[in-house]
């Protein structure tokens, strides 16, 4: 098992159709970044492939996930990560991301060999060879699905601290790209979608568009209630 949520074509294709329209006409093109990174290779591929380009780089905690050149090792809680501010380039820099959701590919359980789980500790002990926690800071180990909004859940306030610590430093961005989804727990909806959106408000993003996006779920193992509909971009500019 690889990378558990690789971006997909379709929301590489929207994501760059609003990029290009933006930047029409320009000399040049922002910076993108992915704090979030994961692999990086889609986003390595959609970069770097035609006439088009973008500069890109990223930073992901798991080191063993990283495949594509421009991304390191490192945590988008840390405001060392991110680009300058515009200045240094006329064109500034984007976001452009999908963090891991609060959905069962973040559960954290033990991963052995028997369990059809499809999670990204499941990928890391795929990876490395053996089974080892994720590290304290990667969203993708605190998962939600389950728990009950508004209570007390450890798991939920530490992921959604976590989002926070991270939005807070895509303050000099010119644009944010957020892929995200809602999921089904315990039956119900999780609008996972809408508190992502309300972080993003949070922290100035208050001009905000959003694109479903058709895109293939998963569909077998015990992540398979983890389906909605369709994934979604949200296209985020400042107030
Ligand atoms: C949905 S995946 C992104 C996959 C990526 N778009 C790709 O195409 O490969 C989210 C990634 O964020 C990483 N992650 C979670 N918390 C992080 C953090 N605090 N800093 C950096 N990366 C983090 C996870 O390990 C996971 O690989």
């Amino acid at each position: 098992m690889s990378h558990p949520a690789k971006f997909s074509a379709p929301i590489l294709d929207l994501a760059f159709s609003v990029l290009r329209s933006e930047w029409e006409g320009w000399m040049g093109r922002p910076h993108l970044f992915d704090p979030f990174a994961g692999t990086g290779q889609a986003l390595h591929e959609a970069c770097t492939t035609g006439d088009d380009t973008f500069a890109y780089s990223g930073c992901e905690i798991e080191a063993s996930f990283i495949e594509a050149p421009g991304i390191f090792h490192g945590d988008a809680t840390d405001p060392a990560v991110y680009p300058p501010a515009r200045g240094s380039t006329p064109w500034g820099w984007c976001i452009l991301t999908s963090p891991p959701y609060g959905n069962g590919i973040s559960d954290h359980a033990v991963a052995n060999d028997a369990s059809k789980r499809f999670t990204y500790r499941k990928a890391i002990a795929t990876i490395e060879g053996v089974d080892r926690e994720l590290a304290d800071n990667n969203l993708g180990r605190h998962g939600f699905r389950g728990t009950q909004r508004g209570g007390k859940s450890v798991k939920r306030a530490a992921y959604w601290d976590l989002a926070r610590r991270s939005v807070v430093h895509w303050k000099t961005a010119e644009m944010v790209i957020l892929n995200v989804s809602d999921f089904i727990s315990g039956g119900e909806v999780e609008p996972h979608v809408n508190d992502w959106r309300d972080v993003l408000y949070h922290y100035g993003w208050g001009n905000q568009v959003v694109h479903p996006v058709g895109t293939q779920r998963i569909g077998f193992g015990e992540n398979h209630e983890a389906r909605v509909a369709h994934e979604v971009v949200v296209v985020a500019r400042r107030d």
